[in-house]
């Protein structure tokens, strides 16, 4: 199953050099990059860069902040905290072609001091109990059957009272998703659960709810415009499509689908250890 995961996000490997290739094709230095140019790439969920630092918002970071990203991807949400905030983040994620890829991305914009990943697996997390301050998840999940798992581990390496936020992709009550998906081409490495099982998983684990926030009206509106960009021909220099390849438009057009229809919502929740 793990396999089937990290060979849907791969793409054809070399994904730093790929993206390098494209913005120095538009012209642009890499060297003078800031995280905004990076965001059309790394940012790999739904009302990208708007989303993250919304979570960060609730997240009651300070610079001397140890986060955890649990499925950090190429490292946006990383980077976006670490620079907004001054915090620490480490990232940990099963596709290992991403952690290399996040690596790069995080020295191009100057970061590596403080913001580092590794590869690994959610549901199993090579950290020491209470080794973090702050712990963040996000569209991760979908790929993930044992999240119980997930939670139990991220509540383990959280510090008592630290935050979690968690912003996911969530079964909606529309009937089932229409595939090919970002996070999935079909059926078998795609798990998601209602907002009512999602809310039983975090208490199980031990987690207070202290915020929710659905979000599926804008996320429909966000998918939208992006389908509408890209039926324009209207795109950044770099998109998810460097990964995704020429799926990228017929996925967009199945989210705005699956997000009129309610057969997903996209819900974010502030949690406390
Ligand atoms: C849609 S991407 C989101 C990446 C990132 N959180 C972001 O928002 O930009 C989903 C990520 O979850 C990772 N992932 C899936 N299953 C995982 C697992 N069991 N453990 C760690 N990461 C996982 C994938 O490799 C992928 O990078």
């Amino acid at each position: 199953m793990n396999d089937q995961v990290t060979a849907h996000y791969s793409g054809g490997g070399g994904l730093a050099e790929a993206i390098a290739g494209r913005f120095k094709d538009a012209g642009r230095d890499l060297g003078a990059l800031t995280t905004t140019d990076l965001a059309t790439v790394d940012e790999f969920h739904i009302r990208g860069r708007a989303a993250t630092l919304e979570l960060g918002a609730r997240m009651r970071l300070r610079d001397d902040s140890q986060v955890l990203d649990i499925g950090s991807g190429l490292g946006g949400p990383a980077r976006t905290l670490a620079e907004r905030y001054g915090c620490h983040v480490t990232g940990i994620d099963l596709t290992a072609a991403f952690c290399d890829a996040a690596e790069a991305l995080t020295g191009w914009v100057g970061l590596a001091d403080r913001v580092t990943f590794r590869q690994g697996d959610a549901t199993d997390l090579p950290f020491e109990k209470d080794r973090f301050d702050a712990a963040m998840t996000i569209h991760a999940a979908m790929n993930i059957a044992a999240k119980d798992k997930v939670y139990a581990n991220a509540k383990r390496v959280l510090k008592p009272g630290g935050v979690f936020a968690v912003y996911d992709v969530l079964q909606g009550e529309g009937g089932d998703v229409f595939f090919p998906v970002p996070w999935a081409r079909e059926p078998s490495i795609s798990h998601l659960v209602t907002p009512e099982e999602m809310v039983t998983l975090l208490t199980d684990a031990g987690f207070k709810i202290s915020h929710v926030h659905d979000s599926t009206e804008e996320s429909q509106v966000w998918f939208e415009e992006m389908f509408e960009r890209m039926a324009n021909a209207v795109t950044p220099p770099v998109t998810f499509k460097i990964f995704l390849g020429e799926d990228l438009p017929v996925m967009a057009r199945n989210q705005v689908r699956n997000l009129t229809d309610r057969r997903i919502r996209t819900v974010s929740y502030i949690c406390e250890a």
